[in-house]
Formats: structure tokens, C-alpha cells, sequence
């Protein structure tokens, strides 16, 4: 039966209501691998700092070994007793190393600065495969730009036409918020790249290990520099947490964009049946779930943010147990967009555009007016003149039921002299288009530009 980690002074075990408040395995078991990889390390330095021989340091490391074996085929998992993941796992390797050998492993090491190093290796791995997923999500994106070089679209602002703009643009700006996701995970890694092994409860090591060997067969860059900051601070998994809810929130907007863009109003994409969800009363539905789970996941990941944040709120220093609710949000975290991105990828792929009726709408709503403006700058009217003039052009049209291209000769000349119907050049959406040609511009020349260098930052990592 597993024994608690201490005994000596308590006449009696826990309570049952203590140790069901306790426990932690069914969440803290992910921890497993890597509390197992952190044994390995701290067995060789503790032969190091002769305190295990070279046969108990080969004995120890078998039973780790065979531990290993049992966790990843499920031979061995925790029981109600073990409180949390690393008791179960030091009953495992008593059960297998026996108990005068297994025994010697927990010198020198408290939960506390164990917790603090699994974790971080926990999350480092973790963030590292979600931002595969996202990198996957950008790719997805960028295919579909580039199947649709062309393609033009309403841009909007507060929701209403605002000026045409390719869709490979539209498309390729939820790259670039991706872009920064990635960038926001690789900086994170940095600081995230300290090791709190060796720092014990809180005071540090009294038994001449070496943090830094530990610290560098674990991954890391660097022990850590303040074994009190090591074991109390978690800002680590905060701000993976911040990250995490951003990159959710970021895929959010793609996602109301598709659901929205499936709508019969505006027509503009098809989802693929495999990404889509039917009704089970309304014959005829064809529903954008995986959007809509997206949207609703934001919402999830956000509040696991703020939730961690308001655990650590004033906690005093150093370890206090109510570091253990660290974990659940960012497993969470973690568990939802691995399970969200590569549905979202599959629904983004598959997603077939309707270009010519995107085309049809990207003029609409006078959405070339500020093109009127700006041709009427180039002929010398004051832009002032010029936004008025321009906004009498959209009354007349709207007036008349018609489109700005449609204004007659005398109208346009009536509205003001310098509108000679040379404007009309810039009244068709592929004229605005390519106007737009300084950088970050929707002109295609520019477009094409950014997506090869979005490419190029993906094939860089
Ligand atoms: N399960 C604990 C946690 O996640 C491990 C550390 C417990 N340490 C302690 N002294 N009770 O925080």
C-alpha cells in the first residue's frame, strides 16, 4: 500500500476528507516521463557527490528504467492512496529498486523544487507541440491565399463594407497574428529554460549536488539563480497560460469569420462535409462546429488564464499548496488546442471559397468612395474637398439606386468640375486593388510578397 512521503511525526495517516482534498494524481500524472527523467538525473548526481556507488547508481537507474516501462504501458499507474504523482511514483520505484536502494533517491530533492522542474519540462514540451499546430494553421491559411491569388473580397470596418481587399490579404493578416503567437512561445521557452532542481523546499541543497548537471540533462539552459524564487514562482505558467488564450482568441476570429462567411447571406465559402456538423430535426442544416468550439474554447482558455493569475495573487513565499491549482488550467490549456488546431486546420483546408460571388460584394456599399477621394488628391483638391465630393458621389448613386461607376458624366461634373470621368479608372475593384501598392498594402504585388516572407519565417523554425 503506498505510504505518505513522511511519518515520523504524525501518530496517525491522513484522514480520508485530507486525502481526497489531497489528491492529485488524476491530473498530475501527465507529470509522470518527466518527474521519471528528473530520478535519472538526480540519481547520477547524487553518485556523483558519492552518495550512491556506482552499482546502486546502475541498480537505481534499472528500476527507473523498468519504472518507465510500466508508466508508459500502463502497468503501473497510481493508486487513491499516492497523493500525488511523485508519491506514487516513489512507491514504484520501492516496489522495484527495493526499499533500503529506492530509499536513497529522495535525498537531497523536496517536492517542492520537483514540482517547479516537471512542470516547466511539461510545458516546455507542450508548448513546443502546439506551436507546431499553430505553424500548421498558418500553412493552411497561406494554401488557401495562394489557391485564390486573385480573388477579391469586401474589407470591412465595424462590420460594413469599408474598401475592397484580396482575400489572399484578408486571409494571410490571421497569419501574421499567428506569426506573432509563435514568436510570443519561442520568447516564453527562453525564460522558461531555468531548472528549480536543487533547490530543495526552498533553502537550496546541503549535499554538494550540482543544479547546473541536472539542470543541463533535463533541457534546460540554466539552474536557477534563487532557490526561494525557484519553488514560489510560477509567472512561467501564467504567461504560457496568456499565450495559450491569445493563440485561442486569435484562432476565435478566424473562426466567427467562418461562420459568418457560411452564412446564407454572405456566401462566401462552403464548408467540407467532413468539418461539418448536421442537425438532428433540420434536414437541410450544415453547421460550422468546429468554429463555433473554437469561439467557445477562447472563452475556456481566458478564464484558465485569469483563474491562475488570481491563485497567485498575494501568495506569500515560498511553495504554499495552492501552487498545486497551477496545473489543471495549463493542462487544460494545453489539451484543448491540441485537440482544437488540427480541426481547425482540416476545416480550413477543405474550405472551398465562392470568388465570384465574393467579387460581386467587394464593391458594394460604395466601398470605392475613398477611391474617388484620393483620385480627386492626385488631380490637387484638397483631401477635405475632396471627402465631401466623394461622399456627394455615394448620395447621388444611392440616390439614384445605382453604383459610383454608374454616375454620369453631368452628375459627376455637377458634384465638382475636377470629376471628369477619368475617375472611372479607379472605380473597379481591381483599380483599388493595385493602388494599394505601398508595403503592407492589399495590392497583389504586395500580397505576394508578404506570404513569401510568412513562408519563409515558418521554414525557418
Ligand atoms: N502536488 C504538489 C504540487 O503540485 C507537489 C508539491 C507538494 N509539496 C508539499 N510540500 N506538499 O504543488
Amino acid at each position: 500500500a503506498a505510504a505518505p512521503l513522511w511519518g515520523g511525526r504524525f501518530a496517525s495517516g491522513p484522514s480520508p476528507e485530507m486525502a481526497a482534498l489531497s489528491l492529485s494524481t488524476h491530473f498530475d500524472w501527465v507529470l509522470a516521463p518527466y518527474d521519471i527523467a528528473g530520478s535519472r538525473a538526480h540519481a547520477r548526481v547524487l553518485h556523483r557527490a558519492g552518495l550512491l556507488t556506482a552499482d546502486e547508481l546502475d541498480g537505481m537507474l534499472a528500476a527507473l528504467d523498468a519504472l518507465a516501462a510500466d508508466v508508459a504501458s500502463g502497468a503501473f499507474g497510481p493508486v487513491p492512496a499516492d497523493e500525488d504523482v511523485h508519491t506514487a511514483l516513489e512507491r514504484g520505484l520501492l516496489d522495484r529498486a527495493g526499499k533500503d536502494l529506492g530509499g536513497k533517491l529522495r535525498a537531497g530533492r523536496s517536492r517542492n523544487d520537483q514540482v517547479a522542474t516537471l512542470y516547466r519540462m511539461y510545458l516546455r514540451d507542450h508548448a513546443r507541440r502546439v506551436g507546431v499546430l499553430v505553424a500548421d494553421l498558418q500553412a493552411a491559411l497561406l494554401d488557401q491565399a495562394e489557391a485564390h491569388p486573385g480573388a477579391a473580397m469586401p474589407g470591412r470596418t465595424h462590420f460594413q463594407h469599408a474598401q475592397p481587399v484580396l482575400l489572399a490579404h484578408h486571409l494571410a493578416a490571421h497569419a501574421q497574428a499567428l506569426a506573432r503567437d509563435l514568436d510570443r512561445i519561442r520568447d516564453w521557452d527562453r525564460r522558461a529554460a531555468v531548472s528549480p532542481y536543487g533547490s530543495g523546499a526552498l533553502a537550496g541543497s546541503s549535499l554538494g549536488l550540482d543544479p547546473a548537471a541536472i539542470a543541463a540533462e533535463l533541457g534546460f539552459d540554466a539552474p536557477a539563480p534563487n532557490s526561494i524564487d525557484a519553488t514560489a514562482s510560477r509567472d512561467f505558467a501564467a504567461e504560457l497560460a496568456f499565450v495559450l488564450a491569445m493563440i485561442a482568441v486569435n484562432v476565435s476570429r478566424w473562426a466567427e469569420e467562418v461562420i459568418v462567411f457560411t452564412t446564407a447571406e454572405f456566401g462566401y465559402a462552403r464548408l467540407d462535409d467532413a468539418f461539418a456538423t448536421g442537425s438532428s430535426i433540420m434536414p437541410q442544416k450544415k453547421n460550422p462546429d468546429i468554429a463555433e468550439l473554437a469561439r467557445g474554447k477562447a472563452g475556456r482558455l481566458v478564464g484558465n488564464l485569469t483563474g491562475l493569475l488570481a491563485t497567485l495573487k498575494a501568495l506569500p513565499l515560498a511553495y504554499n499548496r495552492d501552487l498545486q491549482e497551477d496545473k489543471e488550467p495549463l493542462i487544460d490549456s494545453v489539451a484543448q488546442l491540441e485537440l482544437l488546431l488540427p480541426a481547425v486546420v482540416g476545416m480550413t483546408a477543405t474550405l472551398r471559397f465562392d470568388t465570384a460571388r465574393m467579387a460581386q460584394m467587394a464593391p458594394a456599399g460604395f466601398s470605392l468612395a475613398t477611391d474617388v477621394a484620393e483620385w480627386l488628391v492626385r488631380q490637387g483638391v484638397p483631401f477635405r474637398v475632396a471627402h465631401e465630393a466623394a461622399g456627394r458621389c455615394v448620395a447621388v448613386a444611392e440616390g439614384g439606386d445605382k453604383d459610383l461607376i454608374d454616375l454620369t458624366d453631368d452628375e459627376l461634373a455637377a458634384i465638382d468640375p475636377a470629376l471628369t470621368p477619368a475617375v472611372r479608372e479607379v472605380l473597379t475593384v481591381d483599380g483599388s486593388l493595385a493602388s494599394r501598392d505601398a508595403v503592407g498594402g492589399t495590392a497583389p504585388v504586395r500580397v505576394r510578397e508578404q506570404i513569401a516572407d510568412l513562408r519563409a519565417r515558418i521554414a525557418a523554425d
